[in-house]
């Protein structure tokens, strides 16, 4: 029995690899995509989203475009790591057409409330939780109403990817975060928190990389094509070689839980200061509040990357010797 997903997301190129291993899994119905400001500005997500779609070949899915900009920040994109467009600067054509047919003026928050309230709808969270924290201000029971909801973003005890201590997802708009923490909270609800703990342990390699180009050119060349900036932002900035693909990790969690381990606990967000964005997880219960995050800290790398190839590539896990002569 497949399940029903929203996917929200700032695509960007982690995002967009993201939306082709669910798209490409078939335990899950894509129900649709809404895209926040964040890596890009939303129109630009909206029109990465329909590139991915249209490669695909699944533009069936409507994109549907949210907050144009943070609770209460200012917005600040990521350009500067996912390039110029937001796609790696792969400057691929504009798809034509509309992006979310018969849903004139339904806006990501009434997509959102109409899906999760109906029931049965998990909430796969790969960006900025502004399009999330706006749902929770209108209506905070059809936000507790999701299945499932699995956040890329925070960190326990792996350090910021924007500051010392933050990671961007929750720092780009901190008040969302907090919010949105807080409401499930209150509703006796955990949010699955797939942090850079575990996707920094997630690496596309140059090896990786042309292994997927040798077992499937067209998607390999794809991949190629949005991923070359990546490598050289990665390459600049942290001297690694390859890239961090945070978002893939939470559709793989999301698809197979046991992928990922970790412990439930009380998260907050801090929404000011030199620490804004940090999500300070009390493993120690101080506060003796009921969780309302499960924090991942362990994920089982290759059988991530079997999974990922296999799924993307169209060769079956079987034959993915990848963890075996390749990591
Ligand atoms: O910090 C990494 C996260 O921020 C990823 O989701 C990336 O796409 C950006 O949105
Ligand atoms: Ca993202």
């Amino acid at each position: 029995m497949e399940k029903k997903v929203i996917i929200d997301c700032d695509p960007g190129i982690d995002d967009s690899l993201a939306l082709m291993l669910a798209l490409r899994s078939p335990e899950i119905r894509v129900a649709g995509i809404t895209v926040v400001a964040g890596n890009s500005p939303v129109e630009m997500g909206v029109g990465n989203a329909r590139k991915v779609l249209s490669f695909m070949h699944r533009l069936d899915v409507p994109v549907i475009a949210g907050e144009s900009r943070p609770l209460a920040r200012e917005y600040v994109n990521a350009l500067d790591t996912h390039g110029a467009d937001g796609l790696g600067e792969s400057f691929l054509p504009e798809i034509p057409g509309d992006p979310a047919p018969g849903l004139h003026g339904v806006t990501a928050v009434d997509f959102l409330e109409e899906n999760l309230l109906h029931g049965g709808c998990s909430l796969i969270a790969l960006g900025p939780m502004t399009n999330l924290a706006r749902l929770a201000e209108k209506n905070p029971a059809a936000l507790a109403a999701a299945e499932e909801i699995v956040s890329m973003g925070g960190n326990f005890r792996s350090y910021g990817n924007c500051s010392p201590v933050a990671e961007y997802n929750y720092w780009e708009d901190p008040d969302a975060a907090r919010l949105v923490y807080h409401t499930m909270g209150s509703l006796g609800r955990k949010i699955r928190m797939v942090g850079l703990d575990v996707t920094r342990k997630i690496v596309l390699t140059p090896t990786l990389l042309e292994y997927m180009n040798r077992l499937n050119p067209e998607v390999g060349g794809f991949v190629r094509k949005i991923t070359r900036f990546y490598f050289d932002f990665h390459w600049i900035q942290e001297r690694l070689i390859g890239c961090v693909i945070n978002d893939p990790l939470a559709v793989a969690a999301f698809l197979d839980p046991a992928l990922l381990s970790g412990f439930d606990a009380f998260t907050d967000v801090e929404v000011q200061g030199i620490s804004m964005g940090q999500t300070v997880v009390d493993a120690m219960k101080f506060w003796r509040k009921p969780a309302n995050s499960t924090v991942y800290t362990e994920a089982d790398v290759p059988a991530f990357w079997k999974m990922f190839l296999s799924r993307l590539t169209g060769v079956p896990e079987e034959e993915i010797d990848f963890p075996e002569r390749r990591f």
